[in-house]
């Protein structure tokens, strides 16, 4: 292939694919059956030489009571020792540096562990220089919640503190108090956290529930869902009932973004720090206006629009095309299709489905993020009731919101227990049963395997400006089980051929006319094609270079 490697004027996170490392699972080194900081360390040339990704977004690590598995923090300027420490901690970075690999960490502004000091002060008293730090109400005349607000993992937002007879605010377990922005003084003692981990050398943070930081200063009731089903890409059960319009997403949210932005420009003299965000917000044009009127908010909402895609041509393609429309000028958009929260994407789609999620998740215009595991197709496992870890499901059983099957151990050969942990050692979650064919060992000598066709599609997007880059056109006159689009930066272009149904179809392009396969997902074929009468077979995603 001859794309070219020509170095370009964007920030590294505009052409760098993130890799998200959930740490708990992704590699035990010290034989206690949890993942750990020096297990990622001892796995940095997959990242670099097997996979070759730019950034890894590592999800928490924080001394935490681990109520929900470190989305809980009780310190935010430590490693928890289940992890290890901060000289570790100091040791990934370099090796991730010397290898060229940013290192991105998950920052939770929006609540902290009820172990975290800052709430132990602050439930004392009334009149505890913290108590203004969470966010305290008065019942109601008769004794009932301040208001109707739910939270995300079941039951009332409210928790009732015996002590001061005040209620308190959690957006999600009533061990994660809600922190009180509009407080400056919680603004200046968050912000110093991120100043900790900059001056560690963190190219950047994914903030954890942006959105949900400011909230109505009045604490009005929440209006009921118009809408039967749900609200965002999946059910919540009973938080769905609610339009969440006073809880969540207050404007003030945008003035700490602009401050936070600007005090990671300070930081960015030397090489440029970046802000991903999970926002949940559907309603595009307010998911834009995370970026700023000005583009000085945040770099990169997290796009979630492929997770709640019907996975049909045409269903996919409508994301994409709204993305591109949403996008403010001169903003760079991001792809998700899966993460730590959401079931695997081999298993919502099928396995040969996820082959063509693949190809277009490192092929659209945007910066994708890639969940560990889904480079070998791993799958949900499912959990025994007696085995289940996430509060969530503990908390609402049932609906399928439990988080524990695409947590399970990274699958790393056929030993016991995949090699995540020493075969005499229970790991946290367990390991899924097909790890003896899905696992790295055994794909990387697999020449047809998933990884194989990562690595390979990691590689062309890696020296390719067209897909790093370029322009994103989509190309009509297709079967509409196909999606199909170009990549274009200059001269150089590139087509991407996908059909997402299980039959042969044919495409009959005319410009383009001709080009030449450089990787079908199948991972069978290459050379000139001529596009005038091209065949796609059943589940098969074609990269095509086209002349210059
Ligand atoms: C985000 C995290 C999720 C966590 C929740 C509360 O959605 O991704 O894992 O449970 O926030 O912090
Ligand atoms: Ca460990």
């Amino acid at each position: 292939m001859t794309f070219d490697s020509q170095s370009s004027a964007e920030p590294w996170w505009q052409r760098a694919v993130i890799y998200q490392i959930y740490p708990r699972s992704f590699r035990d080194s010290n034989g206690d059956g949890i993942g750990d900081l020096a297990g990622i360390v001892e796995q940095s040339d997959y990242l670099s030489e097997m996979l070759g990704v730019d950034a890894v977004w590592l999800s928490p690590f924080y001394p935490s009571p681990m109520a929900d598995f470190g989305y809980d923090v009780a310190n935010y300027t430590d490693v928890d020792p289940i992890f290890g420490d901060l000289a570790t901690f100091d040791e990934l970075v370099a090796q991730a540096h010397r290898r060229g690999i940013h290192v991105i960490i998950d920052w939770i502004p929006n609540h902290t562990s009820d172990q975290h000091p800052w709430f132990q002060a602050s439930r004392l008293s009334r009149d505890n220089p913290k108590r203004d730090w969470y966010i305290w109400a008065d019942a109601k005349p008769d004794g009932s919640l301040p208001n109707n607000w739910l939270s995300v993992f079941g039951g009332p937002a409210w928790t009732w503190d015996q002590r001061t007879e005040q209620y308190y605010l959690h957006t999600f377990l009533d061990r994660q108090p809600d922190l009180n922005w509009s407080n400056p003084d919680v603004q200046a003692a968050m912000f110093d956290t991120l100043r900790f981990w900059l001056e560690r050398g963190v190219d950047g943070f994914r903030i954890d529930v942006a959105h949900h930081i400011m909230k109505d200063p009045e604490l009005r009731d929440n209006p009921p869902n118009p809408h039967p089903g749900f609200l965002l890409h999946k059910a919540f059960g009973e938080y769905d009932s609610q339009v969440h319009l006073y809880d969540k997403a207050h404007p003030e949210v945008h003035r700490v973004f602009r401050e936070l932005r600007r005090l990671l420009d300070s930081y960015s003299v030397e090489r440029p720090r970046v802000a991903v965000a999970e926002i949940h917000e559907f309603d595009l044009s307010l998911w834009a206006s995370y970026y700023g009127a000005h583009l000085d908010e945040l770099h990169m909402p997290f796009n979630f629009g492929l997770l709640r895609a019907p996975w049909t041509a045409q269903g996919v393609r409508a994301v994409v095309d709204g993305l591109e429309a949403a996008v403010p000028a001169g903003a760079w958009p991001n792809y998700v299709v899966g993460n730590h929260d959401e079931p695997r994407i081999a298993t919502r789609i099928g396995p040969a489905r996820a082959r063509i999620a693949m190809m277009l998740l490192l092929t659209l215009r945007g910066t994708p993020t890639l969940y560990y595991g889904d480079e070998l197709g791993m799958r949900d496992v499912p959990i025994p009731p007696e085995q289940v870890q996430d509060p969530w499901e503990q908390n609402v059983p049932g609906l399928g919101l439990g988080r524990d099957p695409q947590r399970t151990p990274m699958q790393w050969n056929g030993n016991p227990h995949a090699g995540f942990c020493p075969p005499d050692v229970t790991p946290w979650l367990p390991v899924a049963a097909d790890y003896e064919l899905v696992n790295v060992v055994a794909e990387r000598d697999d020449q047809r395997s998933m990884l194989s066709l990562t690595r390979q599609l990691l590689r062309l997007r890696r020296i390719s400006q067209a897909l790093t880059a370029g322009a994103y056109h989509p190309v009509d006159g297709v079967p509409n089980t196909c999606f199909v689009y170009l990549r274009q930066w200059d001269s150089q272009r590139v087509l991407v051929a996908l059909n997402f149904s299980g039959e042969q179809q044919m495409l009959h392009l005319s410009e383009p006319a001709h080009g030449s396969v450089a990787i079908s997902t199948h991972l069978d074929r290459e050379g000139p094609v001529d596009l005038t009468d091209f065949s796609l077979r059943g589940h098969e995603g074609c990269l095509i270079e086209l002349a210059e």
